[in-house]
């Protein structure tokens, strides 16, 4: 039986955490210790304040709803070109974007610390075999561009992979086991997001997972603030001259990545945090949205929507919430160095969720009803950075071209869809090459090959007939 010190007890009963006390003085000494460290990590005072506000829950649904009904279809948008006139903009920010590529002024960051639940893949979902024919994983096809872009722009270019407590080593592992995917080990950089506790809906204490362990869960792609800052990556980017990040999420493998246009229009316009949206194809999409609110940017995200407000429309008859975001974005390193000095202040989402966890009489209990969740789990966004921003923008992207996610086993956002994408754009940039492939076969063209259809379309017939798949 572990002996618990007066402060602690003291601080565990003052915070509602009598329960976990009674456990940790039941419990041998060494199970105490282990439990007592994930303990001292956590914010009780935050854990109890979250709690009891998550449990007036109308109050906090009233003040969400309030938000949305003030929110309008944010006033500035970059337009995907249509008329010669917007061309040219577009070309000037791809040239401005290239020449900071190859000045070595950019930097990736990929957020792979989910765990992909949806997905039903038991690994890291970068791990998850996407291409049409040959099975290319999500890492190698990020990989691969990767090194494309270094190669056109004759750039270094360093590649920031956050993972979480679930997902790093084995990320590590099979970074390893694929030398890097052929690029340079000391060009990239895991780090690991912190973790934040599930609460016991019903009496705000902290859950266990096992006799000397908490429940823990990644601390959302917010965590990246800290996670940079902590693992000295923010430093580093600092000497190396890097001053934009180009962020983006494990999950679509046909982001462009290093888009020159996107990186060349966060540059002319100085922005600190620079935002790609798609138009969604249907008000209930599972997508966030850009909207405006008191005149500030900000996204609002899906599940805080309901279907009613989803569709509402503006006095044109358009849809307010057409601006789905693509989660890829560009950072300033100024504008996250400065968050991670404000001790990053991203918000707390709550989310009701179904949570294993061990009970005081040491059995454990899998929740499993989902009109009653048992816990409450917490995670930070880093999109609430956008209204922190003195100066953020928006940039329409071609959704056909560069969203096509993997989030759920079947229907949208499946495998089949994705796979079907890649597909398509191969065969287009192929079309464009003068290459027609019949519409049965599948197509795979690696990044390494060409990064678009004009750098495919220089390619000599013949080489590209030795390097392309096609079953
Ligand atoms: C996300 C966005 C949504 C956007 C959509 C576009 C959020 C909350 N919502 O939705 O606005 O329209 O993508 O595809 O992000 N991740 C971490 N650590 C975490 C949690 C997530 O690294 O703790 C990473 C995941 O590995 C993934 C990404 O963040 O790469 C997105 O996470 P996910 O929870 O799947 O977001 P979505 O619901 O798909």
């Amino acid at each position: 039986m572990a002996d618990v010190q007066f402060e602690v007890a003291e601080k565990l009963n003052h915070f509602g955490q009598s329960g976990l006390l009674k456990h940790l003085q039941a419990i041998d000494p060494a199970s105490a210790e282990r439990l007592l460290n994930q303990i001292n990590k956590v914010d009780l005072r935050m854990i109890q304040e979250i709690w009891q506000s998550a449990s007036a829950e109308e109050a906090v649904s009233e003040s969400a709803s309030d938000r949305i009904s003030r929110a309008q279809a944010p006033a500035t948008v970059v337009r995907q070109p249509e008329a010669e006139a917007d061309q040219q903009a577009w070309t000037d920010a791809d040239s401005l974007g290239a020449a900071a590529l190859a000045e070595g002024r950019v930097a990736v960051i990929t957020v792979a610390g989910g765990q992909g639940s949806r997905l039903g893949f038991d690994h890291p979902k970068g791990m998850f075999p996407i291409g049409p024919v040959t099975n290319r994983t999500l890492f190698q096809i990020f990989g691969e561009q990767i090194q494309a872009r270094c190669k056109r722009h004759h750039a270094d270019i360093l590649w920031l992979i956050m993972t979480s407590d679930a997902t790093h080593d084995e990320t590590v592992s099979f970074f390893e086991e694929n030398d890097f995917f052929g690029l340079e080990s000391k060009s990239v950089h895991f780090f690991q997001q912190g973790s934040l506790p599930a609460i016991d809906a019903k009496t705000g204490e902290l859950l266990l997972s096992s006799v000397d362990s908490l429940c823990l869960s990644p601390d959302g792609h917010g965590g990246l603030v800290n996670a940079l800052k902590n693992s000295g990556l923010l430093d580093l980017l600092k000497q190396r001259g890097v001053e934009h990040l180009f962020y983006h999420q494990v999950d679509n493998p046909t982001v462009i990545m290093c888009d020159p246009a996107l990186l060349g229009f966060h540059i002319e316009q100085k922005s600190q945090l620079t935002t790609n949206v798609v138009r969604k194809v249907s008000p209930t999409e599972r997508m966030g949205v850009l909207a405006d609110v008191d005149g500030r940017t900000q996204i609002i995200e899906y599940s805080e929507l309901t279907p009613e407000q989803a569709a509402s429309e503006d006095e044109n008859g358009q849809w307010i919430f057409w601006a789905g975001n693509t989660a890829i974005h560009v950072f300033s390193r100024e504008f996250l160095e400065q968050l991670a000095e404000d001790g990053c202040r991203l918000p707390l989402h709550v989310a009701r969720k179904n949570v294993a966890f061990l009970r005081a009489d040491g059995t454990m209990v899998k929740p499993d009803d989902p009109a009653n969740p048992n816990a409450v789990k917490l995670e930070r966004f880093i999109f609430d950075a956008l209204p922190m921003a003195e100066k953020n923008l928006i940039v329409e992207g071609n959704r056909d071209r560069e969203f096509n996610p993997v989030k759920n086993r079947e229907g949208a956002d499946s495998p089949a869809t994705s796979r079907a994408a890649l597909n398509r754009i191969a065969r287009e940039w192929l079309a464009a090459a003068g290459i027609e492939v019949s519409e049965e076969k599948s197509i795979e063209i690696s990044p390494l090959t060409a990064l678009d259809a004009a750098e495919l379309s220089e390619r000599e017939t013949r080489d590209l007939m030795d390097e392309i798949v096609i079953q």
